[in-house]
This record gives C-alpha cells, sequence and structure tokens, in this order.
C-alpha cells in the first residue's frame, strides 16, 4: 500500500483524525483538510510526519474550494487513490420550532456541506481519478463517504441531518453502479453515537438513555469507524462496491 495518496476531509479531529491516522498506519500518504482548527491539523501532521502527511484549510461547502484543494493534493502527493468525505454539520432542527427561517437555514447549510461538499468534491477528485492507472482489478480509484444511522432511521428533531445522510448513501450507490466501467469504486460507512465533539452535547444530556438504547452498551470511538474506513480503502473490499457498512453496536440494524 505503500504508493497510495487519499484525501480526507474534516480530518482535523473526531473520526476524520482518526481516519487519518489509520490511513497513515498502513502507509498510505494523506492530504487532509480542515475548516478553523489549524492548531489541531498541524499538530497531527506533526503526529504522523510531514513527509507522509500534509494538510490544508478548506471549506467544504464552498463550490469554489474543490478544484484548488484537487490540485493541491496532486502538487504535493501526485494521485488520488482514496476520497473519504468525512467532514460533515450536525445540529437539532425541530418540526415543533417558530421560526420558519431557521428551519430553512438550518436545511440549506447542513446540505451544503454533508451532501453537497461531497458531491461536488467526488466530481472533482473523480476527474483525476478516471486520469489514473489501474491499481488492483480494474479499480483506479475509491470514494467512502461518512454517512449515518440517521440516514435510516427517519430521525425526529434533526430530519435535514438524516436526510442529508440518506442522499450521501444514494449517491454511494449511483457511483458504485455508474463508475464502475471507469475504475471507481465507492462506499459508505454509517455511524451510530460515536464519542466525538459532535456527539459531545447530546450525550452530556441523554447519555443514559442513549446507552441504554445500544445492545453494545457503549458508545463507540472514532477508531472504530477510522478502522473500517481503511479497511474500505485498502482494496479488500472493491467487489462490495457500492454497500453501506453501519457501525452502532447493533442499535439499528437493518
Ligand atoms: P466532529 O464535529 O468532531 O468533526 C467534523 C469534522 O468536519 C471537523 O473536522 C470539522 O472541522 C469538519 N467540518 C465541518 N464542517 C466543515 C466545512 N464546512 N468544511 C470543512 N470541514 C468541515 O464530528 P465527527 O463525529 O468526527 O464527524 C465526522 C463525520 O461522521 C461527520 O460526517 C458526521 O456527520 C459523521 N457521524 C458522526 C457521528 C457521531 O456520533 N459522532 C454519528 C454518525 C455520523
Amino acid at each position: 500500500m505503500h504508493d497510495r495518496v487519499a484525501l480526507v476531509t474534516g480530518g482535523s479531529r473526531g473520526i476524520g483524525a482518526d481516519v487519518v491516522r489509520a490511513l497513515a498506519r498502513d502507509g498510505t500518504r494523506v492530504f487532509f483538510t480542515y475548516a478553523n482548527a489549524a492548531g489541531a491539523a498541524h499538530a497531527l501532521v506533526a503526529e504522523l510526519g510531514e513527509a507522509t502527511v500534509a494538510c490544508a484549510q478548506s471549506d467544504v461547502g464552498d463550490p469554489a474550494a474543490h478544484e484548488p484543494l484537487v490540485a493541491r493534493t496532486i502538487a504535493r502527493f501526485g494521485r488520488i487513490d482514496t476520497l473519504v468525505n468525512n467532514a460533515g454539520i450536525f445540529a437539532e432542527n425541530p418540526f415543533d420550532g417558530d421560526d420558519f427561517a431557521a428551519w430553512r437555514a438550518g436545511w440549506k447549510r447542513t446540505f451544503d456541506v454533508n451532501l453537497f461538499g461531497a458531491v461536488d468534491l467526488a466530481y472533482v477528485a473523480m476527474q483525476q481519478m478516471r486520469a489514473q492507472d489501474v491499481v488492483a482489478h480494474g479499480v483506479r480509484g475509491r470514494v467512502i463517504n461518512v454517512a449515518s444511522r440517521a440516514a435510516h432511521r427517519g430521525e425526529m428533531t434533526f430530519a435535514d441531518y438524516g436526510a442529508s445522510k440518506a442522499a450521501l448513501v444514494n449517491f454511494t450507490k449511483s457511483i458504485a453502479r455508474g463508475c464502475a466501467r471507469a475504475g471507481i469504486v465507492a462506499f459508505a460507512v454509517a455511524p451510530g453515537f460515536i464519542e466525538t465533539d459532535m456527539a459531545t452535547e447530546t450525550l452530556a444530556e441523554s447519555g443514559p438513555a442513549i446507552r441504554g438504547d445500544i445492545p453494545s452498551g457503549r458508545v463507540g470511538g472514532p477508531d472504530e469507524v477510522a478502522s473500517i474506513v481503511a479497511f474500505l480503502a485498502s482494496g479488500g473490499a472493491d467487489y462490495a462496491t457500492g454497500t453501506t457498512i453501519d457501525v452502532n453496536g447493533a442499535s439499528y440494524v437493518r
């Protein structure tokens, strides 16, 4: 795996940071983005070594950011074998609020980042992948989308988040079927509750109820999502293209 290159969005913390670590451990060179946390991002580069890992600030919700980002990755590491669309945002947006403008803004921002950010960056990264040599059994590139259990469940107080992740799962299927002949495979991972900054507030408010609802009896760690992403990036799952792997302690088994 020593010649592989991955581009990971939102790599400065949480699941993204552990994805960067897991890929680097496997010998993959990783270019990752961060939104604001320059200090944490550069600390991760220092932890893993500048020869292997590089980072750049990039807003995944800004369509103008994707082409320069892919160009920077190519300039630094020469190719993109794997794109991991990890960056995402989460906020409550209840049905029974009384602020229609806030409801609309929530849906728009959530879709701009969680769906259109991933869709647009995949489009640009796949232009590069199509131009690359085949690395294994007809595969030129891999797209891994970090979705959510919310994609499947019908969320009660954050329908926008669930819908954005459901669309991301569907987009994954479309890449798998629509781009297979171009040598591109695609996967989604759908985590349940994972102990990161994103889940801190919800876990603080209702930790016992959430844990009680998880047959495994615990909230997952970001490393437990990262190890699956690393496996999907390894090529070992290429013929399973189009599938979604649930990582939720059996809290929602489909
Ligand atoms: P986190 O909040 O710790 O990390 C999210 C990352 O995305 C951060 O690095 C952040 O800077 C980045 N990001 C957010 N908006 C961005 C933007 N506009 N441009 C660039 N980067 C941006 O959360 P966590 O848990 O690590 O989330 C990673 C992924 O996992 C997200 O897509 C999230 O939806 C998903 N997920 C998380 C779950 C959890 O319980 N923590 C459960 C299910 C899915």
